[in-house]
């Protein structure tokens, strides 16, 4: 199962043929758009700027934190912004911007200037717990981003402190109304983390907040990279299971085409076309075959899967006088062995030691 430019390719056959992970992956190439040996083209660059965060959702950090990263082990923006040039001189052309909370660290927007700059990019957006936005929306449209990701469990306050271990709604809300103010960030998503027994309740509820708003609501099937561990199979509650739900209010959703096929969430708008809401469904249905993402740590560690087992070190080279050169080839090695799948549900599985606020999502 090889093509011509040696790469096997999971577009065409799909991931189920694939029993292969990568023996003979061989050296990467050393021109041409950034590839791994499936066949995947590569153009989303999600960069972890912080492993820190003011939140402690109960699917993410332990109620005490984590001990963070010393600053020294933070790559500086300057170290950031050299990284996203020779990406994107190799064909990356999103980049987002994740945590822990990414607005926690200093002066963000300064970032954003020097990532807006960057050519070849044609998006650059951020995902945030959203605690913060209401003093940084404005900043962070000057600076030149272009969309946003709002993480929202709850609308009850009640219910919200109870999940994020925060007593901070009525925060987020408001920095959502002046995210609206600020129309050249679009659009604006918000994530909920889909947990049986915690989410059923509002999801009608989310919906009509998806319509009224006409923020895009998606709902994140619950993974394993909890700090704590507490994830089980059976906590899952799946995309399916909450579009039945709102089909059973709303009647039945009409799916959103013609978009990026790299996209994590399946989208649906109601039939009068009036807003909008999304399945994100690893668990259920995965999405590797079509994944474009690769990930980088807040203190430079490339990850080609959020579930990755190894890591690249592109700090060191970074540290250590390295060439533009150099680095791209590093990363393009990188890159090339990114990894098939993840394997969730599968004896194969094995839990990678970073939760997520460690990864960026
Ligand atoms: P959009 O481009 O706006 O759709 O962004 P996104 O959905 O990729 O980003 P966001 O940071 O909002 O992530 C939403 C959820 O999708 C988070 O729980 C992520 O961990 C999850 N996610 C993003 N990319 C991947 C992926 O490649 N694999 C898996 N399993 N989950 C992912
Ligand atoms: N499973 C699924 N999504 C998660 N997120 C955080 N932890 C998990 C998990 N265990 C989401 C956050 C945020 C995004 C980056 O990842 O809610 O929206
Ligand atoms: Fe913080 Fe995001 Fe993790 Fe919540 S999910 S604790 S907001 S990093």
């Amino acid at each position: 199962m090889t093509d011509t430019d040696g790469a096997r390719s999971v577009t065409r056959k799909g991931l189920r043929d694939l029993t292969l992970e990568h023996t003979d992956l061989g050296p990467a190439p050393t021109d041409g758009p950034l590839v791994d040996s499936y066949g995947r083209r590569i153009r989303n660059l999600r960069v972890s700027v912080t492993d820190r965060c003011n939140f402690r959702c109960v699917y993410c950090m332990p109620a005490e934190g984590l001990p963070w990263l010393p600053r020294a082990d933070i790559l500086t923006y300057e170290e950031i912004a050299r990284l996203v040039r020779i990406a994107a001189s190799i064909g990356i052309e999103q980049v987002r911007l994740t945590g822990g909370e990414p607005l926690v660290r200093r002066d963000l927007p300064d970032l954003v200037a020097m990532i807006s700059k960057v050519p070849g990019l044609t998006s650059l957006s951020l995902t945030t717990n959203g605690f913060s936005l209401a003093r940084m929306a404005r900043p962070l449209a000057d600076a030149g981003l272009t969309r946003i990701n709002v993480s929202l469990d709850s609308l009850v306050r009640e219910r919200f402190a109870q999940l994020t271990r925060r007593d901070a709604l009525a925060q987020v809300l408001a920095g959502l109304d002046a995210l609206a103010g600020c129309p050249t960030i679009r659009p604006i998503k918000i994530n909920a983390v889909a947990m049986r027994g915690f989410t059923e309740e509002e999801v009608v509820d989310f919906a009509r907040f998806a319509r009224r708003t006409g923020f895009r609501v998606r709902w994140i099937e619950f993974m394993p990279l909890d700090a704590d561990q507490i994830w089980r199979k059976e906590d899952i509650l799946t995309g399916a299971e909450i579009k039945a739900l709102i089909e059973a209010e709303f009647g039945p959703l009409v799916p959103v085409t013609g978009g990026d096929p790299s996209e994590t969430a399946r989208r649906y708008t109601f039939s009068d076309g009036i807003g909008e809401v999304g399945f994100i469904n690893p668990v259920s249905e995965p999405f590797c075959a079509q994944c474009d993402r690769i990930r980088l740590t807040a203190e430079g560690q490339l990850r080609t899967c959020l579930f990755a087992l190894s890591e690249t070190d592109l700090r060191a080279p970074l540290r250590s006088g390295a060439s533009d050169a150099e680095i791209e080839q590093t990363l393009r090695q990188a890159v090339w062995g990114k990894e098939l799948k993840h394997y969730i549900g599968d004896k194969r599985f094995r839990r990678t030691a970073r939760s997520m606020s460690m990864i960026g999502g």
